[in-house]
C-alpha cells in the first residue's frame, strides 16, 4: 500500500503537516543550537558515505528514523554556513524570511520557464530586478534576470559577447579560425576561466592583465594588451572586471575599463558577485562610477543580501542581445519588447527555472532595506575592528588593505618567511570548530581571509575568535 504521504487527501495533508511542523521545529532548534556545532565539519573523506546502505528502502522508514539519521549521520558531515563563526570563502547567508519563502516555493513547485508557465513568477522577477537595480543605483535602463549562480551569469555574458562580436555567426556555423581574446586580471574568480573554456574561446586566449599593489587591474596594461592583440590580427572581445575579488576584495577601476572597452568596441562584464551588495550603501556610491559604460553585471543576493542560495542577479544593458543569444525560438524579438512579456528561459542557459523571485521579494518585504543596509554596515564595522586588532599585534600583519568586510592577514614575514606558520594557524583555527577561515595563496604568498559577513556574527564572536587566535599564536610561534 502507498504511504499516506503520497496522497493528497485529508489524511495525507495531515501527515504532511506533522512532518513539515517537525522540520520547521528542527530548523528553529538548529538555529538555537548552531554555535554548539563545529563550524567546519570535522569528518574525514568517506566517513558519511560508509554509514549509508547500498540501496534505497523499498518500504518507507519512519519519520523518527529519518530524523535520527539526519541528526546522527548527516549533521556531523555538515559545515555550518549560518554559524556566526563562519568567516570562510564568502558568506552564503540566509535569513528567516528567505527560508520561509523557499518552503512556499517548494510547496508550489512551479516551473517558471515561460511567462505563461507562471505569470506571477515572471512579473515578480521583473519587478524584483528593477527594485534591486534601483536599490543598488545601477544604470536605470538595465534589465535583468535571476540566474542560479554568478558562474552561470558570467558564462551567459561571455556567450552573448561572443555572438555579438561574431555577428551571431558562431552559434550557427561554429568557430571559423578567428581568435577572440578575453581579458581579466589574474585575481578574477575561477568561474571566469571556466566560462572562457566552456564558451569555446580556449583558455590560451584568456589574457591576464597585471594588477597594482592593491590587486586592482591596471587599465594602461589592459589597453596595451588590446593594442598588441589588434596588431597581431586577433579579435579583442570582452573584458571581465571584478568589483570585489574573491581573494582580497580588490576593486578593478570600472570607469577606466569601461572607457577602454567603449573605445575599442569590447564587451565589458562586471563580476560583483560578493561586493555588489555594498552599492546600496550611500557611502559606497562611488563604486558605481563607470557602470553605465558596462554591458553586463552580476551580483549575488545569495552572498551578502540575506537571500537564500541560489539567487544571482544578472543585468544587461541590451536585453535584445542576450535574448537573441539564448533563445531557440524565433519569437524572441516579440517577447523581449517592453510591452510584451518576458520568457525568462531566454535570459539564461536552463529551460526550467525555479520561482526564485519569491524569496528575494519576501526577504526584502519582511526585512526592509534599512535593516539590510545596517547589517552590511555592521559587518564592515566588524572588519574594521579586526583590521585594528591585526595591526596592533606585533606578530601579525595585514596582507593587503582591507576592502569592505574582507580582511586578509598573515604572520609577519620575519617570523614566518615561508608562510608555513600562517598555514598552520589557519588549520588550527579550522580544526578548533569555533571559527572557519580560508587560507589562500596570492602572488605566491599565503594569507588568511577573515570575512565577518554571516547574518548573525556579532562583536562577541569576533572577540572570541580573536582570543582563539591569540592562544594559537602562543602555541605556534616559537619563543
Ligand atoms: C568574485 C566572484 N565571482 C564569482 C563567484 C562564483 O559565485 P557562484 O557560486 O554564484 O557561481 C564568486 C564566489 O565566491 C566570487 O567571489
Amino acid at each position: 500500500m502507498d504511504p499516506v504521504l503520497f496522497h493528497n487527501s485529508e489524511e495525507g495533508r495531515q501527515a504532511y503537516v506533522d512532518l513539515a511542523s517537525r522540520a520547521v521545529l528542527w530548523i528553529a532548534d538548529y538555529y538555537r543550537n548552531i554555535e554548539n556545532y563545529p563550524v567546519r565539519s570535522q569528518v574525514l573523506p568517506g566517513d558519511i558515505y560508509k554509514q549509508f546502505p547500498d540501496q534505497f528502502p523499498a518500504q518507507p522508514v519512519t519519520d523518527d528514523e529519518v530524523f535520527r539519521i539526519l541528526q546522527e549521520v548527516i549533521m556531523p558531515g555538515m559545515t555550518h554556513w549560518q554559524h556566526p563563526g563562519f568567516y570562510a570563502f564568502f558568506p552564503g547567508n540566509t535569513s528567516f524570511p528567505s527560508i520561509a519563502a523557499e518552503m512556499i516555493t517548494a510547496g508550489m513547485s512551479a516551473q517558471c520557464m515561460l511567462w505563461e508557465s507562471s505569470p506571477a513568477a515572471a512579473e515578480l522577477e521583473q519587478r524584483c530586478m528593477e527594485w534591486c537595480r534601483d536599490l543598488l543605483g545601477l544604470p536605470s535602463g538595465w534589465q535583468g534576470a535571476i540566474q542560479d549562480t554568478a558562474s552561470s551569469a558570467t558564462l551567459t555574458a561571455l556567450l552573448t559577447a561572443r555572438e555579438w562580436k561574431s555577428g551571431f555567426r558562431i552559434s550557427k556555423r561554429g568557430f571559423d579560425g578567428t581568435i577572440y581574446r578575453i581579458y581579466a586580471s589574474a585575481q578574477a574568480h575561477s568561474s571566469v576561466e571556466k566560462a572562457v573554456r566552456l564558451a569555446g574561446f580556449g583558455t590560451d586566449h584568456l589574457v591576464h592583465i597585471a594588477v597594482d599593489e592593491h590587486l586592482a587591474m591596471i587599465p594602461a596594461q589592459l589597453e596595451a594588451a588590446i593594442q598588441r592583440d589588434l596588431h597581431a590580427g586577433l579579435v579583442p572581445t570582452c573584458v571581465i572586471s571584478t568589483l570585489g575579488t574573491t581573494g582580497t576584495g580588490a576593486i578593478d577601476p570600472i570607469h577606466a575599463i569601461s572607457s577602454i572597452t567603449n573605445q575599442y568596441g569590447l564587451w565589458h562584464h562586471v563580476d560583483a558577485a560578493y561586493a555588489g551588495s555594498a552599492l546600496m550603501l550611500e557611502e559606497y556610491a562611488h563604486l558605481r562610477a563607470g557602470l553605465e559604460g558596462a554591458d553586463s553585471y552580476v551580483f549575488n543576493p545569495h552572498k551578502w543580501m540575506f537571500v537564500q542560495f541560489d539567487c544571482s542577479a544578472y543585468y544587461v544593458r541590451d536585453p535584445e542581445l542576450l535574448v537573441r543569444t539564448m533563445s531557440i525560438n524565433p519569437s524572441y524579438l516579440m517577447t523581449s519588447q517592453g510591452d510584451k512579456v518576458n520568457d525568462y528561459r531566454d535570459w539564461g542557459i536552463p529551460l526550467g527555472r525555479r520561482f526564485r523571485a519569491l524569496k528575494l521579494w519576501m526577504t526584502l518585504q519582511l526585512l526592509g532595506t534599512d535593516a539590510i543596509k545596517s547589517k552590511l554596515r555592521h559587518h564592515i564595522a566588524l572588519a574594521e575592528k579586526i583590521e585594528a586588532l591585526v595591526m596592533h599585534d606585533l606578530r601579525l600583519e595585514l596582507a593587503y588593505q582591507r576592502s569592505l568586510n574582507i580582511v586578509s592577514f598573515r604572520i609577519k614575514t620575519e617570523l614566518d618567511p615561508e608562510g608555513k606558520l600562517t598555514k598552520k594557524l589557519s588549520q588550527e583555527i579550522n580544526n578548533s570548530g569555533k571559527a572557519y577561515m580560508t587560507h589562500a595563496v596570492i602572488e605566491g604568498r599565503g594569507l588568511i581571509r577573515w570575512v565577518p559577513g554571516q547574518t548573525y556574527t556579532e562583536e562577541v564572536h569576533i572577540e572570541n575568535t580573536w582570543r582563539l587566535i591569540q592562544s594559537l599564536l602562543e602555541k605556534i610561534i616559537p619563543e
